[in-house]
């Protein structure tokens, strides 16, 4: 979910619309706001997007007000309807609240209130919260501060809220627990975000709340910030933001999705510079020179992700292992965290994640802290979360990924995971300083091969037109391509509906042959390096079975051309960096199909962006 929110002279009305807007990506169900119009408390809220929000607010409010919240929702407790939005309002009618995260133990609370003549509109944990604020100020008479904070005392879960009381209007309370938020500091007002993206045109003045942190803002008074638990007060540190507004619009393009597709060249680029030196012949990174010893002595390594990310993960082991000769097991990290898992010290666990909020991750991450193992963290968002919780890390510098499907975070993950394996495998000697030197040289070489590789889009635009109305795919490969199937498989079934589904292509003949006819679409990674014959046979299996083939082959390619219903080509560079090739036709080939469904790529059904439950 997105919190926006606005203490200070202006109209709040437009900044929280527009900030809300650029949070979508964290969720798009529902979405609301609250504004005190001088007079009185206001609040529109409405199943659906911010622009229905607009609508409704539009008929429903006057949209005055110098102090307002707003939230953009991804349901947890309860179905997306207009009850369930946020904000929520306490029975009095005095405090609203807005909330990412949950509540876990919101029933008992929920129980304890009723008993107390409390009663709830909504299925949700958000309105437990803000009456048990209001019941705490009540019977301790404290001010609303005080109250938020004996409330989340006795809350187990994860937030991020924003409240105020109609009868003290010049004060905000927010506070975090797992879920981010960011103060923005203008010129005697504050925003309050979920990132800074909402403010970023006001000010680029920002203060990130820490774990266990809420504060008070107060318009023409200032910020006091507090530890939730112990009460001590934290000095605000105010951090100068570097992004630009224009680094998350559009450029140009119908979708986010297609803009960042095409900014892989240099997202890439972006992401090994000034790390590889190919002249030197050396790889630098500070998080990795920095703790080389953890690195050399580790038993083994544990990479821990979701979605996309777990898939950069699975390319990982086999750079790794192949590179670095150091074991590698990839986890999800919902699974990770649950099963007891054997950790030790000398366990060495990278946490990927191109938001760095997903909360199965940072779980996953404080479980392997307690154990005590090296944590190091491949994150996109600077400052994020797991960027924060982790021992040392490195960046992909990908710059702001919007659209929901991850696609220039996937393949600049894999530069990093490359440029690690490739520093760990000169230091333990376990790769020759000339295949170094050309693993350098190509892994520079990517960025064009990406924009090579991008001019088939007209080409695969004809491929999605005769397969859009299929109900299934199979996406197949093997070896460093086998993760890039998963990918494919995941990429067209999160923004087009289509059933798909990713096999080791050697796997086929045990289960998903038998859904092969001449209905069922197959796309077989068939580059040069890499097991070449094997997949060819695979490919005649297939054949013989009548279904329809989509290759990715290597340029000129002729051996898979003569079998396959379509090829697209992709340059040739080694086996280990192929991914990054065959993974861009796989991008475009469901971003077309899923246009020509009429579907809504950045923003697809029941998906976010950032996941912070779990
Ligand atoms: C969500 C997104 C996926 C993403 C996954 C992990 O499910 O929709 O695109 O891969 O979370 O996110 P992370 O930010 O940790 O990489």
């Amino acid at each position: 979910c997105g919190i926006v929110g606005y203490i200070g002279p202006r109209e709040a009305y437009p900044i929280i619309i527009e900030g809300l807007k650029r949070l979508e990506y964290r969720g798009y169900d529902s979405a609301g706001i609250a504004l005190f119009d001088g007079t009185d408390l206001k609040v529109s809220k409405t199943k659906g997007k911010v622009v229905d929000l607009e609508a409704r607010s539009e008929k429903e409010i006057t949209k005055h007000g110098s102090v307002g919240i707003g939230h953009t929702r991804w349901a947890t407790h309860g179905v997306p309807n207009d009850v369930n939005s946020h904000p929520h309002v306490s029975n009095s009618g005095d405090l609203v609240i807005i909330h990412n995260g949950i509540i876990e133990n919101y029933e008992s609370l929920k129980q304890e209130l009723i008993s107390r003549g409390y009663t709830f509109q909504s299925d949700t944990d958000t309105e437990v919260l803000i009456n048990l604020i209001e019941d705490v100020k009540k019977q301790e008479n404290v001010k609303l501060g005080k109250a938020v904070q004996i409330a989340l005392n006795q809350v187990i879960g994860a937030y991020a809220i924003a409240v105020f009381d109609k009868n003290k209007p010049e004060e905000v309370v927010i506070a975090r627990l797992g879920s981010p938020l960011a103060i923005g500091v203008g010129e005697d007002e504050f925003f309050i975000a979920s990132d800074a993206s909402p403010f970023l045109e006001y000010t680029k003045n920002a203060i990130y709340l820490e774990d266990e942190e809420m504060a008070i803002i107060r318009f023409h008074k200032g910020i006091k910030i507090r530890k939730i638990k112990d009460d001590s007060l934290v000095d605000p540190y105010i951090q100068k933001l570097k992004i630009n507004l224009e680094e998350i619009e559009k450029g140009g393009f119908d979708h986010f999705m297609l803009k960042e597709i095409h900014e892989q060249p240099k997202a890439i680029t972006d992401t090994y510079r000034g790390r590889l030196l190919r002249q030197e012949a050396i790889i630098k990174m500070a998080g990795i020179e920095d703790n080389m010893k953890k690195f050399l002595n580790a038993d083994r390594i544990i990479i821990v992700a979701c979605g996309t990310s777990w898939h950069a993960g699975l390319v990982a082991e086999y750079i790794f292992e192949d590179l670095a000769r150091v074991p590698v097991e990839v986890e999800y990290a919902s699974e990770f965290r649950y099963r007891n898992p054997i950790i030790t010290e000398k366990d060495v666990l990278i946490a990927i994640s191109q938001s760095g909020e997903t909360a199965d991750t940072l779980a996953a991450i404080k479980l392997a802290k307690s154990k005590g193992a090296f944590v190091f963290g491949v994150c996109n968002v600077v400052g994020s979360s797991i960027a924060r919780e982790t021992h040392a890390g490195a960046y992909t510098h990908a710059g702001p990924e919007i659209g929901v499907a991850s696609t220039k975070a996937f393949t600049t993950q894999i530069t990093v995971l490359t440029l690690i394996a490739l520093r760990l495998a000169r230091a333990k000697g376990t790769i020759s300083s000339s295949d170094f030197r050309h693993h350098l040289l190509e892994l520079e070489m990517i960025p064009k091969k990406v924009e090579e590789s991008l001019k088939s889009d007209a080409h695969i635009q004809k491929i999605a037109e005769i397969y859009k109305d299929v109900s299934n795919f199979l996406y197949l490969g093997r070896g460093y391509n086998f993760p890039v199937a998963l990918e494919g498989a995941l990429k067209l079934k999160e923004i087009s509906y289509i059933h798909a589904e990713g096999y080791p292509a050697a796997e086929m003949k045990h289960g998903p042959i038998a859904l092969i006819d001449e209905n069922m679409p197959i796309v077989v990674i068939a580059t040069k390096k890499g097991h070449y014959e094997k997949v060819v046979s695979n490919i005649q299996e297939i054949k013989s079975r009548k279904g329809k083939i989509i290759g990715i082959v290597t340029e000129g390619d002729v051996q898979v051309k003569e079998l396959a219903d379509h090829v697209i080509e992709v340059p040739e560079t080694l086996e280990s960096l192929s991914p990054l090739l065959t993974t861009i036709p796989l991008q475009l080939l469901s971003y077309h199909i899923a246009v020509m469904l009429g579907k809504n790529v950045d923003q697809p059904r029941n998906l976010a962006k950032s996941v912070t439950v779990e």
